[in-house]
Formats: C-alpha cells, sequence, structure tokens
C-alpha cells in the first residue's frame, strides 16, 4: 500500500470549549497507481485528511503510513524523505506563486532537493508538459498569466517534485468549464504516463466519475465509503442524503428507468450514455 491510515483520529482546539473531532477513526488503504477521488460536504474533514498524508498535520491518534513508513515512528530524516514521495497541491496554489519567471517558480522545490541543473531543467520542462503549457511561458512572470494558467504553474511546480502520489485538493475550483475539464484532462494524462497515485478532493461528482477509479465517501470526519466509482453511484440515496449529488447524467437514467425503459443505471459519464442509448436503440431492449 502507498497509503495506509490504521485508526487515524483529529481532534482541533483539544482543551478547549471548540474541541472538534474533524477525523474520526479513518482506515484508509491505497494501491499504488491507483487514481481516486475523495468527497465529501464542506466541513466532512477532506482537507485535514490530506494534510496528514504529508505529516502537515499530526495524528490525534492513529498512524499514518507512506509506503509502509509510519511518518511519526520513524527518525526526522526519514519523515522528510517520506513527505517528498507526497505532492500536495492545496486549493488555490496559484496564490502561492512568488518568483520572477514561470521557470523558476516550477524549479523552486526540485532546487529544494538539491537535484543538478540538468535535472531540474528536465522536470521543469517535463512538468510544463503535463500541465500543457507552452516553453514560450517559461521566462514570462507568473503574475502576467491568466487564472488558469497560474494554476497549471502551481500545479507543475509540485509535479516537478516526482511524488509517488500526487493529491490535489479541488484543483478546479473556480476555474471556467473549458479551464475545469482541460486541468482534469491533463491529470487523467499525467496519472498514465507517469503511473503514480493520483488523490483527486472534489466537491463534483461528476469529476470523480469521469477521472477516478476508486471514490472515498467522508461525511462528518468517518470514512462512509471507499469502493469502485460504480459502486459508490449506486448508493444513489445515501449519496444525496449527505448532501451529494450523483452526477446528473446517472439521474436521466435513473428516471428513464422509472418511466420503463430498460436502460442500465450505471452511467456516469456522456461517453457511457452515448453507448447505452445507442445500444438500446439499436434493438434489444423494448420499453415495456
Ligand atoms: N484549524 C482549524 N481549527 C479548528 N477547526 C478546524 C480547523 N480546520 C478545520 N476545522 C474544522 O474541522 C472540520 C473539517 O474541516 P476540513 O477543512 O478538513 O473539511 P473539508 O471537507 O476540507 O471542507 P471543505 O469542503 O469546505 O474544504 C470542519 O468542521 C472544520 O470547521
Ligand atoms: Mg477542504
Amino acid at each position: 500500500m502507498i497509503i495506509e491510515t490504521k485508526n487515524l483520529t483529529h481532534k482541533y482546539s483539544v482543551g478547549t470549549p471548540f474541541e472538534k473531532v474533524a477525523l474520526d477513526n479513518i482506515n484508509l488503504q491505497i494501491e499504488e497507481g491507483a487514481y481516486v477521488g475523495l468527497i465529501g460536504h464542506t466541513g466532512s474533514g477532506k482537507s485535514t485528511l490530506i494534510s496528514h498524508l504529508n505529516a502537515i498535520l499530526q495524528p490525534t491518534e492513529g498512524q499514518v503510513l507512506i509506503d509502509g513508513t509510519d511518518l511519526w515512528a520513524c527518525s526526522k530524516a526519514e519523515r522528510i524523505a517520506t513527505r517528498f514521495k507526497v505532492g500536495l497541491v492545496f486549493q488555490y496554489p496559484e496564490y502561492q506563486l512568488f518568483e520572477e519567471t514561470v521557470y523558476k517558480d516550477i524549479a523552486f522545490g526540485p532546487k529544494n532537493m538539491k537535484l543538478s541543473d540538468e535535472e531540474i531543467e528536465r522536470r521543469v520542462r517535463s512538468s510544463l508538459a503535463f500541465v500543457g503549457l507552452k516553453e514560450s511561458l517559461l521566462e514570462k512572470s507568473p503574475f502576467d498569466l491568466s487564472g488558469g494558467q497560474k494554476r497549471r504553474v502551481a500545479i507543475a511546480g509540485v509535479m516537478a517534485l516526482e511524488p509517488k502520489v500526487l493529491i490535489l485538493d479541488e484543483p478546479a475550483a473556480g476555474l471556467d468549464p473549458k479551464g475545469r475539464d482541460e486541468i482534469l484532462a491533463r491529470l487523467r494524462d499525467y496519472h498514465k504516463e507517469t503511473g503514480s497515485t493520483v488523490l483527486l478532493v472534489s466537491h463534483s461528482m461528476e469529476d470523480i466519475a469521469r477521472n477516478a477509479q476508486s471514490a472515498i465517501v467522508m461525511e462528518d470526519g468517518r470514512l462512509k465509503m471507499h469502493a469502485p466509482v460504480e459502486e459508490v453511484f449506486r448508493h444513489t440515496d445515501e449519496l444525496t442524503a449527505m448532501g451529494l449529488d450523483v452526477p446528473q447524467i446517472t439521474r436521466v437514467f435513473f428516471s428513464l428507468k422509472e418511466k420503463g425503459y430498460d436502460v442500465s443505471t450505471d452511467i456516469y459519464t456522456i461517453e457511457a450514455a452515448k453507448r447505452e442509448i445507442l445500444s438500446h436503440l439499436k434493438g434489444g431492449k423494448h420499453r415495456d
């Protein structure tokens, strides 16, 4: 397992009237190379959970293991080395850009890793390609870029660490639909080409359905489900009760079924919907 938590509990403001159990006994296992979506209502504990995965937060109780190393039962040197295996892209990461040029911003992490100049340059160029930006941007100031481009530079800066696990907290938040689709498509390619583990935090069930292989659902600090995406979306009623919404296209198929059409309800993407409708029209399946 690349990521494992055992009875992980996190409380904020312990011993004050504001004490809050943000994570309640989380047992999680993520296999190396998986693309996992993490979904849950606002305040359910998603950001708290991912902050534990590269030791930004320390558990109140329980353990966090990365690639087999218990982050809080190893030496400080081991903890630092293990943290490099997990690249974390915070929400609105573009606010953390600060260098004079795009090149320097992406190179910042690899430089801290004390890599050679050639290796740093290789990583900057390959990360830039992963996020789909042109090399002509490298000498520009990040502040002259559009919002979507800045976001991509910030993501490239974390990819340049070449982490085994890339975790992104709402990487598409605040972007227009085209910018959203573009970032998510680039992440899919990154996952395919590098074989690294990707953990995508999102409020959008559709984004998770389109991109991830499995989904983790959190509610009020607890892990409610962790299963393949199809399996998770089968629990429509439970998800709706948690204030989460199954993809619109899935709801269309649920209502077609209710109206008597013999269609599958395991439909989460437009492409799958198209296939299902075409096969339905070609016959074999008839109304009532
Ligand atoms: N620094 C903090 N001090 C005290 N309580 C906190 C702190 N950070 C988060 N919390 C509380 O812990 C709970 C979990 O918060 P968290 O930010 O992990 O949720 P989230 O699922 O990431 O939410 P969102 O979808 O809004 O980003 C919430 O009740 C939140 O108010
Ligand atoms: Mg959050």
